[in-house]
């Protein structure tokens, strides 16, 4: 059996991301830790799936689609995504990696780690801990930010369909294709 110890999966953040992406996945497991802590959520769990989330983002998009669709891992808009947009496989492969290489088979961490971008209908405590996470992380210095990271304890929901909101936000301020999971992810919180 492989081992899951974090030595394990530092050793394997470490040697595949950039510093950078490094530290942001190590504030991602921080303030999922505190989210965790203070809504009652699985405290090692929200750690491990933040550490992991972004491990499959050193792949180029051609390896990305490769590694996809060598495993079948099918999104419904798999096809948009691997035209327009293929870095948005990251999550679906980081989740891939977390199992086969690293050995994680906690389901509620893989999908966290495979939703935390676009998110999905029905996700769980932890997913959302991710999601949310992932967008406000200690690293993004922006005003709204800090923000959100306020809200995320007083009012977590609340601040979940900001994130939501402003991921599409910021797609459509770069004049980007916007993946239809995003809109359905959206609709399904707020309908
Ligand atoms: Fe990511
Ligand atoms: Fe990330």
């Amino acid at each position: 059996m492989r081992k899951t110890s974090e030595e394990n999966i530092f050793g394997y953040l470490q040697k595949h991301l950039s510093p950078k992406r490094f530290e942001h996945s190590y504030n991602v497991a921080k303030f999922a830790a505190e989210l965790a802590k203070a809504h009652g959520a699985d405290i090692l769990k929200a750690q491990t799936a933040g550490l992991l989330h972004d491990c499959a983002k050193f792949k180029t998009d051609k390896q990305l689609i490769s590694f996809c669709e060598k495993r079948k891992i099918m999104s419904k808009y798999f096809d948009g995504i691997k035209k327009y947009s293929p870095q948005l496989l990251h999550s679906y492969a980081g989740a891939a990696i977390a199992k086969e290489k690293l050995g994680i088979t906690d389901k509620d961490i893989l999908n966290a780690v495979r939703n935390h971008t676009l998110g999905r209908e029905n996700m769980s405590l932890l997913e959302k801990i991710i999601f949310v996470s992932d967008a406000v992380s200690f690293d993004r210095k922006s005003a709204e930010s800090s923000k959100i990271r306020k809200l995320a304890f007083t009012h977590f929901e609340k601040a979940f369909l900001k994130v939501i909101a402003k991921k599409i936000q910021y797609v459509l301020d770069g004049g980007k294709w916007l993946c239809p999971q995003a809109i359905d992810t959206r609709n399904y919180y707020v309908i």
